[in-house]
């Protein structure tokens, strides 16, 4: 049987761990603080953006939400960011991405300063991963290198293989499994034989935002599988292709008429897998504890 890698409970879990932090900041000095810039009003972002939102506030942070027009443009951003950078009650300046098209996306990521980066975004902390020096890691996959540690999975010495090559996920994962002692090999839609390629991961990492793209061909006997896929679906064909074997799924399509999936086949990882990240409940609740967590340890820093 496959371990089902819980990320509400390990989400749960570093928050315990950050709540004395901050009552401590909060006690000594002041809360920390995290503000969250959402651009536009895509429907996803807004989801995300309104939890990392609410989950500073239940855990006594201060957080804002500035949310400007989709038809903003990019001197309008930069000017909200010279803001943030200067104001002292200020630990984490979080821009939501993907921006509209208008926006210089790269302009903007160097507006803000390195150390209120919470996402590790900035070329800055960029660079610094790839140093292996300290730094605020993309929350993503710091969440996902988290998970695996406090399940005593450790990447030294397996295959590890990475679908997806994003700035956000693939790359940064690449390079902290890569820390962490793993080979590591990252594909993308031009990659010859990506089944053949995944089959050969002890830790396979989807991160492509293709529902149900790997399916059983893909994974080797008792890998390790982490599905970053967080996909809607709202059409009866492909819910029922992955949802295959999963009765909640297809239950969840009938009640809602759509559900969540990841980029993942469920029933071919809970079959394979020695380990897997479930959609929901996986990887998502990471991200946000390891952003809370980064905004947590930029106070610390500023207040030391
Ligand atoms: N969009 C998807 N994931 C993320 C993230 O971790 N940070 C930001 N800023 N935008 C995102």
């Amino acid at each position: 049987m496959a371990t089902i890698l819980d990320g509400k409970a390990i989400n749960q879990q570093i928050i315990d761990e950050l709540q004395p932090r901050i009552q401590h900041l909060a006690q000594t000095r002041r809360p920390p603080g995290l503000v969250v810039i959402l651009v536009g009003n895509d429907p996803g972002s807004e989801i995300y953006v309104g939890n990392k939102v609410r989950t500073c506030r239940a855990l006594g942070m201060l957080s804002e939400e500035i949310r400007l027009p989709a038809t903003a443009s990019t001197s309008e951003l930069l000017a909200h960011i010279e803001t943030l950078n200067q104001r002292p009650d200020v630990d984490g300046i979080l821009v939501q991405m993907p921006l509209p098209k208008q926006i210089d996306s790269r302009a903007v990521l160097l507006a803000i300063r390195p150390d209120k980066d919470v996402d590790g975004f900035h070329p800055f902390n960029v660079g610094q991963l790839v140093a292996n020096a300290p730094a605020p890691r993309p929350c993503t996959p710091a969440g996902i290198m988290e998970m695996l540690r406090r399940y005593d999975i450790s990447p030294s010495g397996k295959e590890a293989v990475i679908v997806g090559r994003s700035d956000i996920v693939g790359k940064p994962m690449a390079l902290l499994l890569l820390h962490q002692h793993a080979t590591v090999t990252i594909c993308h839609s031009k990659t010859p034989d990506l089944p053949a390629v995944c089959r050969r991961a002890g830790i396979l990492v989807a991160a492509i935002g293709r529902a149900g793209m790997i399916t059983a061909d893909y994974i080797k006997p008792g890998a390790v599988v982490i599905d970053v896929g967080m996909n809607r679906i709202d059409n009866r064909a492909d819910a029922e292709r992955i949802a295959q074997g999963t009765p909640s799924k297809l239950a969840a399509f009938e009640k809602n008429g759509t559900v969540l999936v990841g980029d993942v086949l469920p029933a071919a990882m809970a079959e394979l897998s020695s380990a897997y990240t479930p959609v929901p409940g996986g990887v998502g609740p990471l991200t946000i504890a390891m952003l809370m967590a980064n905004t947590v340890q930029s106070a610390e820093l500023r207040l030391a």
